[in-house]
Protein backbone atom coordinates (compact mmCIF):
# COMPACT_ATOMS: atom_id res chain seq x y z
CA UNK A 1 0.00 0.00 0.00
CA UNK A 2 1.63 3.62 -1.31
CA UNK A 3 1.90 5.68 1.63
CA UNK A 4 -0.34 8.51 0.07
CA UNK A 5 -3.45 5.86 -0.07
CA UNK A 6 -2.52 4.95 3.92
CA UNK A 7 -2.36 8.85 4.81
CA UNK A 8 -5.69 8.67 2.99
CA UNK A 9 -7.88 6.33 4.76
CA UNK A 10 -6.51 7.25 8.07
CA UNK A 11 -7.63 10.63 7.54
CA UNK A 12 -10.99 9.30 6.07
CA UNK A 13 -11.12 6.99 9.07
CA UNK A 14 -10.25 9.65 11.83
CA UNK A 15 -12.76 12.30 9.51
CA UNK A 16 -15.40 9.32 10.62
CA UNK A 17 -14.51 9.65 14.21
CA UNK A 18 -14.16 13.34 14.80
CA UNK A 19 -17.75 13.22 12.73
CA UNK A 20 -18.77 11.06 14.89
CA UNK A 21 -18.48 12.74 17.87
CA UNK A 22 -19.38 16.22 17.00
CA UNK A 23 -22.22 17.41 18.99
CA UNK A 24 -24.49 18.33 15.75
CA UNK A 25 -24.86 16.49 12.17
CA UNK A 26 -26.30 17.75 9.29
CA UNK A 27 -27.75 14.78 7.21
CA UNK A 28 -28.70 15.54 3.94
CA UNK A 29 -31.83 13.21 3.02
CA UNK A 30 -30.77 10.69 -0.43
CA UNK A 31 -27.30 12.23 0.01
CA UNK A 32 -26.24 13.04 -3.41
CA UNK A 33 -29.46 11.70 -4.48
CA UNK A 34 -31.69 13.97 -2.76
CA UNK A 35 -35.34 14.30 -2.25
CA UNK A 36 -37.47 12.59 -4.84
CA UNK A 37 -39.27 9.73 -6.10
CA UNK A 38 -36.77 7.38 -5.44
CA UNK A 39 -36.10 4.28 -8.60
CA UNK A 40 -35.71 2.04 -5.94
CA UNK A 41 -38.95 2.35 -3.95
CA UNK A 42 -39.74 2.88 -0.25
CA UNK A 43 -36.52 0.89 0.77
CA UNK A 44 -34.35 3.49 -0.81
CA UNK A 45 -34.85 5.84 1.94
CA UNK A 46 -34.98 3.15 4.64
CA UNK A 47 -31.69 1.92 3.54
CA UNK A 48 -30.28 5.39 3.46
CA UNK A 49 -31.49 6.01 7.17
CA UNK A 50 -30.29 3.05 8.57
CA UNK A 51 -26.83 4.40 7.01
CA UNK A 52 -27.49 7.23 9.17
CA UNK A 53 -26.95 8.16 13.13
CA UNK A 54 -29.53 10.81 13.91
CA UNK A 55 -28.84 12.83 17.32
CA UNK A 56 -31.23 15.34 18.83
CA UNK A 57 -29.52 18.75 17.75
CA UNK A 58 -29.04 17.19 14.10
CA UNK A 59 -30.27 18.90 11.04
CA UNK A 60 -32.09 16.96 8.32
CA UNK A 61 -32.03 18.94 4.99
CA UNK A 62 -34.60 17.69 1.63
CA UNK A 63 -32.91 19.15 -1.37
CA UNK A 64 -35.57 18.89 -3.88
CA UNK A 65 -36.52 20.59 -7.06
CA UNK A 66 -39.07 23.51 -6.26
CA UNK A 67 -42.71 22.74 -7.61
CA UNK A 68 -42.11 19.42 -8.69
CA UNK A 69 -41.42 18.47 -4.86
CA UNK A 70 -42.11 19.27 -1.46
CA UNK A 71 -42.08 17.37 2.18
CA UNK A 72 -44.12 17.34 4.95
CA UNK A 73 -43.25 16.23 8.76
CA UNK A 74 -46.28 13.85 9.81
CA UNK A 75 -47.59 11.15 12.22
CA UNK A 76 -46.61 7.60 12.28
CA UNK A 77 -49.97 6.40 10.68
CA UNK A 78 -50.54 9.15 8.10
CA UNK A 79 -46.94 8.14 7.37
CA UNK A 80 -48.53 4.65 6.48
CA UNK A 81 -50.84 5.12 4.89
CA UNK A 82 -49.39 8.12 2.80
CA UNK A 83 -52.20 10.65 4.22
CA UNK A 84 -51.07 14.23 3.76
CA UNK A 85 -54.57 15.49 4.62
CA UNK A 86 -53.16 17.03 8.14
CA UNK A 87 -49.45 17.28 8.23
CA UNK A 88 -47.62 18.27 11.37
CA UNK A 89 -45.73 20.67 8.85
CA UNK A 90 -45.18 21.16 5.24
CA UNK A 91 -42.22 22.57 3.42
CA UNK A 92 -42.23 23.54 -0.11
CA UNK A 93 -39.19 25.26 -0.87
CA UNK A 94 -35.70 23.45 -1.05
CA UNK A 95 -33.31 23.22 0.96
CA UNK A 96 -36.25 22.00 3.83
CA UNK A 97 -34.52 22.20 7.03
CA UNK A 98 -35.56 20.05 10.10
CA UNK A 99 -34.01 20.17 13.14
CA UNK A 100 -34.51 17.64 15.23
CA UNK A 101 -34.92 19.01 18.52
CA UNK A 102 -36.50 15.73 20.55
CA UNK A 103 -35.38 12.11 20.65
CA UNK A 104 -37.83 9.89 19.26
CA UNK A 105 -39.67 8.60 15.75
CA UNK A 106 -39.89 11.10 13.00
CA UNK A 107 -41.84 10.87 9.82
CA UNK A 108 -41.47 12.41 6.44
CA UNK A 109 -43.43 11.82 3.46
CA UNK A 110 -43.55 13.89 -0.27
CA UNK A 111 -47.58 15.02 -0.57
CA UNK A 112 -47.59 15.65 -3.98
CA UNK A 113 -49.77 12.80 -6.23
CA UNK A 114 -48.40 9.65 -5.58
CA UNK A 115 -45.04 10.55 -4.55
CA UNK A 116 -45.19 9.03 -0.79
CA UNK A 117 -46.98 5.48 -2.56
CA UNK A 118 -44.57 5.33 -4.96
CA UNK A 119 -41.48 5.68 -1.86
CA UNK A 120 -41.19 9.21 -1.36
CA UNK A 121 -41.25 9.02 2.10
CA UNK A 122 -38.40 8.52 5.01
CA UNK A 123 -38.83 7.35 8.46
CA UNK A 124 -35.94 7.92 11.38
CA UNK A 125 -35.18 7.44 15.16
CA UNK A 126 -33.63 10.27 16.87
CA UNK A 127 -31.51 9.28 20.26
CA UNK A 128 -30.40 11.03 22.72
CA UNK A 129 -26.75 10.44 22.52
CA UNK A 130 -23.96 9.68 19.43
CA UNK A 131 -23.00 6.52 19.31
CA UNK A 132 -24.91 3.02 18.07
CA UNK A 133 -28.46 3.04 17.79
CA UNK A 134 -29.75 0.23 20.72
CA UNK A 135 -30.94 -3.12 19.12
CA UNK A 136 -34.81 -3.80 19.97
CA UNK A 137 -35.11 -6.29 22.91
CA UNK A 138 -35.04 -9.65 21.20
CA UNK A 139 -38.61 -11.13 20.10
CA UNK A 140 -39.95 -13.56 22.73
CA UNK A 141 -42.32 -15.74 20.67
CA UNK A 142 -44.06 -15.98 17.33
CA UNK A 143 -45.62 -13.45 15.59
CA UNK A 144 -48.93 -13.00 13.36
CA UNK A 145 -48.38 -10.71 10.52
CA UNK A 146 -51.20 -9.33 8.82
CA UNK A 147 -50.32 -8.58 5.29
CA UNK A 148 -50.58 -5.29 3.97
CA UNK A 149 -51.83 -4.70 7.77
CA UNK A 150 -54.71 -2.47 7.66
CA UNK A 151 -55.32 -2.59 3.71
CA UNK A 152 -55.08 -6.34 4.05
CA UNK A 153 -54.58 -8.58 0.36
CA UNK A 154 -55.50 -6.87 -2.78
CA UNK A 155 -54.34 -5.64 -5.86
CA UNK A 156 -52.13 -2.36 -4.11
CA UNK A 157 -52.65 0.93 -6.40
CA UNK A 158 -48.81 1.48 -6.21
CA UNK A 159 -48.26 -2.10 -7.69
CA UNK A 160 -45.67 -4.56 -6.03
CA UNK A 161 -43.31 -2.35 -4.56
CA UNK A 162 -46.42 -2.06 -1.52
CA UNK A 163 -45.85 -5.66 -0.78
CA UNK A 164 -41.92 -5.16 -1.16
CA UNK A 165 -42.03 -2.11 1.09
CA UNK A 166 -44.70 -3.62 3.81
CA UNK A 167 -42.54 -7.11 3.84
CA UNK A 168 -39.27 -5.23 4.24
CA UNK A 169 -40.88 -3.62 6.96
CA UNK A 170 -41.20 -7.11 9.27
CA UNK A 171 -38.89 -9.77 10.56
CA UNK A 172 -40.08 -13.12 9.48
CA UNK A 173 -39.08 -16.27 11.70
CA UNK A 174 -40.25 -19.63 11.63
CA UNK A 175 -43.42 -20.18 13.67
CA UNK A 176 -44.55 -16.82 12.75
CA UNK A 177 -48.06 -16.56 11.15
CA UNK A 178 -49.34 -14.79 7.96
CA UNK A 179 -52.57 -13.48 7.86
CA UNK A 180 -54.26 -12.61 4.78
CA UNK A 181 -57.37 -10.54 4.98
CA UNK A 182 -59.26 -10.26 1.58
CA UNK A 183 -63.04 -10.43 -0.25
CA UNK A 184 -63.74 -14.23 -0.32
CA UNK A 185 -64.66 -14.96 -4.27
CA UNK A 186 -62.63 -11.81 -5.30
CA UNK A 187 -59.14 -12.48 -4.22
CA UNK A 188 -57.01 -15.74 -3.23
CA UNK A 189 -54.01 -16.76 -1.79
CA UNK A 190 -51.56 -18.97 -4.04
CA UNK A 191 -48.68 -20.24 -2.52
CA UNK A 192 -45.77 -20.35 -5.60
CA UNK A 193 -42.25 -20.38 -6.30
CA UNK A 194 -40.27 -17.91 -7.12
CA UNK A 195 -40.29 -18.47 -10.98
CA UNK A 196 -44.26 -18.03 -11.48
CA UNK A 197 -43.51 -15.33 -9.18
CA UNK A 198 -41.72 -14.00 -11.34
CA UNK A 199 -43.63 -14.63 -14.25
CA UNK A 200 -47.10 -14.84 -13.06
CA UNK A 201 -47.89 -17.96 -14.99
CA UNK A 202 -50.12 -19.23 -12.09
CA UNK A 203 -51.56 -22.14 -13.37
CA UNK A 204 -48.91 -23.77 -11.30
CA UNK A 205 -49.62 -23.27 -8.10
CA UNK A 206 -48.18 -25.28 -4.25
CA UNK A 207 -51.69 -24.48 -2.72
CA UNK A 208 -54.16 -21.84 -3.05
CA UNK A 209 -56.40 -20.86 -0.10
CA UNK A 210 -59.83 -19.34 -1.01
CA UNK A 211 -61.37 -18.01 2.23
CA UNK A 212 -60.89 -15.20 4.09
CA UNK A 213 -58.66 -14.97 6.25
CA UNK A 214 -55.94 -17.48 4.98
CA UNK A 215 -54.05 -17.74 7.98
CA UNK A 216 -50.51 -19.52 6.93
CA UNK A 217 -47.83 -20.51 9.61
CA UNK A 218 -44.06 -19.84 8.55
CA UNK A 219 -43.06 -24.10 8.68
CA UNK A 220 -39.35 -23.46 6.96
CA UNK A 221 -36.31 -20.55 6.67
CA UNK A 222 -35.94 -19.07 3.25
CA UNK A 223 -37.59 -17.12 0.57
CA UNK A 224 -41.62 -17.92 0.52
CA UNK A 225 -43.78 -16.64 -2.45
CA UNK A 226 -47.48 -15.84 -2.37
CA UNK A 227 -50.16 -14.50 -5.42
CA UNK A 228 -52.95 -14.84 -6.29
CA UNK A 229 -54.97 -17.19 -9.36
CA UNK A 230 -56.84 -14.27 -10.68
CA UNK A 231 -56.74 -13.02 -13.85
CA UNK A 232 -53.90 -10.19 -13.87
CA UNK A 233 -53.93 -9.59 -10.22
CA UNK A 234 -50.30 -10.70 -10.25
CA UNK A 235 -49.12 -9.29 -12.84
CA UNK A 236 -51.09 -5.98 -11.73
CA UNK A 237 -48.43 -6.51 -8.04
CA UNK A 238 -50.62 -8.66 -5.87
CA UNK A 239 -47.44 -10.60 -5.13
CA UNK A 240 -45.54 -11.01 -1.74
CA UNK A 241 -41.97 -12.36 -1.18
CA UNK A 242 -40.53 -12.83 2.34
CA UNK A 243 -37.70 -14.32 3.57
CA UNK A 244 -38.11 -16.36 6.86
CA UNK A 245 -34.85 -16.25 8.68
CA UNK A 246 -34.58 -18.13 11.66
CA UNK A 247 -36.99 -19.45 14.39
CA UNK A 248 -38.23 -17.36 17.62
CA UNK A 249 -36.97 -19.74 19.88
CA UNK A 250 -33.36 -19.92 18.29
CA UNK A 251 -32.60 -15.98 17.73
CA UNK A 252 -29.44 -15.82 15.49
CA UNK A 253 -26.95 -13.47 17.92
CA UNK A 254 -27.44 -9.94 17.22
CA UNK A 255 -24.59 -7.58 17.83
CA UNK A 256 -25.42 -5.29 20.85
CA UNK A 257 -23.48 -2.60 21.30
CA UNK A 258 -25.15 -0.43 23.94
CA UNK A 259 -27.59 -1.30 26.56
CA UNK A 260 -31.15 -1.23 25.25
CA UNK A 261 -32.61 0.86 27.69
CA UNK A 262 -33.27 3.69 25.84
CA UNK A 263 -34.40 1.97 22.33
CA UNK A 264 -37.17 2.67 20.15
CA UNK A 265 -39.46 0.00 21.66
CA UNK A 266 -37.57 -2.10 24.35
CA UNK A 267 -39.61 -4.82 25.71
CA UNK A 268 -42.36 -4.12 23.17
CA UNK A 269 -43.38 -5.53 19.59
CA UNK A 270 -41.13 -4.01 17.20
CA UNK A 271 -42.52 -0.71 15.12
CA UNK A 272 -42.88 -1.33 11.33
CA UNK A 273 -40.53 1.09 9.98
CA UNK A 274 -37.50 0.54 12.68
CA UNK A 275 -37.70 -3.64 12.88
CA UNK A 276 -34.59 -4.23 11.08
CA UNK A 277 -33.16 -2.12 13.40
CA UNK A 278 -30.48 -5.29 14.19
CA UNK A 279 -29.12 -4.80 10.25
CA UNK A 280 -28.33 -1.85 11.37
CA UNK A 281 -26.10 -2.50 14.12
CA UNK A 282 -24.71 -4.79 11.91
CA UNK A 283 -23.66 -1.88 8.92
CA UNK A 284 -22.31 -0.33 12.05
CA UNK A 285 -20.84 -3.29 13.00
CA UNK A 286 -19.35 -3.79 9.66
CA UNK A 287 -18.30 -0.04 9.29
CA UNK A 288 -16.51 0.49 13.05
CA UNK A 289 -14.58 -2.95 11.90
CA UNK A 290 -13.67 -1.72 8.61
CA UNK A 291 -12.20 1.47 10.44
CA UNK A 292 -10.18 -0.30 12.47
CA UNK A 293 -9.06 -2.63 10.04
CA UNK A 294 -7.94 0.49 8.00
CA UNK A 295 -6.09 2.05 10.79
CA UNK A 296 -4.50 -0.97 12.02
CA UNK A 297 -3.47 -1.47 8.66
CA UNK A 298 -1.85 1.66 8.65
CA UNK A 299 0.33 1.04 11.38
CA UNK A 300 2.27 -2.09 9.37
C1 LIG B 1 -29.46 19.91 -4.44
O1 LIG B 1 -30.03 19.53 -5.68
C2 LIG B 1 -29.52 20.27 -6.79
C3 LIG B 1 -30.28 19.86 -8.02
O2 LIG B 1 -31.22 18.90 -7.78
C4 LIG B 1 -28.04 20.00 -6.93
O3 LIG B 1 -27.52 20.76 -7.99
C5 LIG B 1 -27.34 20.38 -5.63
O4 LIG B 1 -25.98 20.03 -5.71
C6 LIG B 1 -27.98 19.67 -4.46
N1 LIG B 1 -27.37 20.15 -3.23
C7 LIG B 1 -26.85 19.34 -2.31
C8 LIG B 1 -26.29 20.02 -1.10
O5 LIG B 1 -26.85 18.12 -2.42
C1 LIG C 1 -56.19 11.16 6.80
O1 LIG C 1 -55.95 11.91 7.97
C2 LIG C 1 -57.05 12.71 8.36
C3 LIG C 1 -56.62 13.58 9.51
O2 LIG C 1 -55.92 12.85 10.49
C4 LIG C 1 -58.22 11.82 8.70
O3 LIG C 1 -59.33 12.59 9.08
C5 LIG C 1 -58.58 10.97 7.49
O4 LIG C 1 -59.59 10.06 7.81
C6 LIG C 1 -57.36 10.21 7.00
N1 LIG C 1 -57.69 9.57 5.73
C7 LIG C 1 -57.44 8.26 5.52
C8 LIG C 1 -57.80 7.76 4.16
O5 LIG C 1 -56.96 7.54 6.38
C1 LIG D 1 -30.51 24.44 5.55
O1 LIG D 1 -29.29 23.84 5.93
C2 LIG D 1 -28.25 24.01 4.97
C3 LIG D 1 -27.07 23.22 5.47
O2 LIG D 1 -26.82 23.47 6.83
C4 LIG D 1 -27.94 25.49 4.82
O3 LIG D 1 -26.96 25.64 3.81
C5 LIG D 1 -29.19 26.23 4.42
O4 LIG D 1 -28.94 27.61 4.39
C6 LIG D 1 -30.31 25.94 5.40
N1 LIG D 1 -31.52 26.55 4.90
C7 LIG D 1 -32.38 27.17 5.68
C8 LIG D 1 -33.60 27.70 5.01
O5 LIG D 1 -32.22 27.26 6.88
C1 LIG E 1 -36.84 22.84 16.65
O1 LIG E 1 -36.78 24.01 17.42
C2 LIG E 1 -36.60 25.19 16.62
C3 LIG E 1 -36.40 26.37 17.56
O2 LIG E 1 -37.37 26.34 18.56
C4 LIG E 1 -37.83 25.36 15.73
O3 LIG E 1 -37.67 26.49 14.91
C5 LIG E 1 -37.96 24.13 14.84
O4 LIG E 1 -39.13 24.22 14.06
C6 LIG E 1 -38.01 22.88 15.68
N1 LIG E 1 -37.96 21.73 14.81
C7 LIG E 1 -38.91 20.79 14.78
C8 LIG E 1 -38.72 19.67 13.81
O5 LIG E 1 -39.88 20.87 15.51
C1 LIG F 1 -42.99 -19.70 -15.72
O1 LIG F 1 -42.23 -20.57 -14.89
C2 LIG F 1 -42.77 -21.87 -14.77
C3 LIG F 1 -41.94 -22.61 -13.74
O2 LIG F 1 -40.57 -22.56 -14.06
C4 LIG F 1 -42.72 -22.57 -16.14
O3 LIG F 1 -43.26 -23.87 -16.01
C5 LIG F 1 -43.55 -21.75 -17.11
O4 LIG F 1 -43.44 -22.31 -18.40
C6 LIG F 1 -43.07 -20.28 -17.13
N1 LIG F 1 -44.03 -19.55 -17.91
C7 LIG F 1 -43.68 -18.60 -18.75
C8 LIG F 1 -44.79 -17.92 -19.47
O5 LIG F 1 -42.51 -18.30 -18.94
C1 LIG G 1 -65.03 -16.48 3.70
O1 LIG G 1 -65.64 -17.74 3.64
C2 LIG G 1 -65.44 -18.57 4.79
C3 LIG G 1 -65.96 -19.93 4.51
O2 LIG G 1 -67.06 -19.92 3.64
C4 LIG G 1 -66.09 -17.89 5.98
O3 LIG G 1 -65.89 -18.67 7.14
C5 LIG G 1 -65.45 -16.54 6.19
O4 LIG G 1 -66.04 -15.84 7.25
C6 LIG G 1 -65.53 -15.69 4.92
N1 LIG G 1 -64.74 -14.52 5.11
C7 LIG G 1 -65.17 -13.30 4.84
C8 LIG G 1 -64.20 -12.18 5.08
O5 LIG G 1 -66.29 -13.08 4.40
C1 LIG H 1 -32.76 -14.56 2.63
O1 LIG H 1 -31.94 -14.66 3.77
C2 LIG H 1 -30.76 -15.41 3.55
C3 LIG H 1 -30.04 -15.56 4.87
O2 LIG H 1 -30.04 -14.36 5.60
C4 LIG H 1 -29.91 -14.70 2.48
O3 LIG H 1 -28.75 -15.45 2.21
C5 LIG H 1 -30.73 -14.52 1.22
O4 LIG H 1 -30.01 -13.78 0.28
C6 LIG H 1 -32.03 -13.82 1.53
N1 LIG H 1 -32.83 -13.74 0.32
C7 LIG H 1 -33.39 -12.62 -0.08
C8 LIG H 1 -34.21 -12.68 -1.32
O5 LIG H 1 -33.25 -11.56 0.52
Amino acid sequence: MGGGLRLTILAIAVAALVHCSTAQTTHYVGDELGWLIPPGGPITYKIWAESQKFTVGDILVFNFTNGEHDVAWVTKEAFSYCNSTEPISLKTTSPANFTLNTTGEYYFIGTKDRHCVLGQKLAIYVSAYPGPTPSPAPRSGPKTHTVGDKLGWFVPPGGELFYAAWAYDNTFLVGDTLVFNFINGTQDVAVVTNDVYKNCSTDTTIEVYKSSPANIVLKTTGEHFFTSTYERHCFLGQKLAINVTGSTTANPPSISLAPASHGPAAGGPDPPPFSSAHRRINVNGFFFTSLLTAVVAFFY
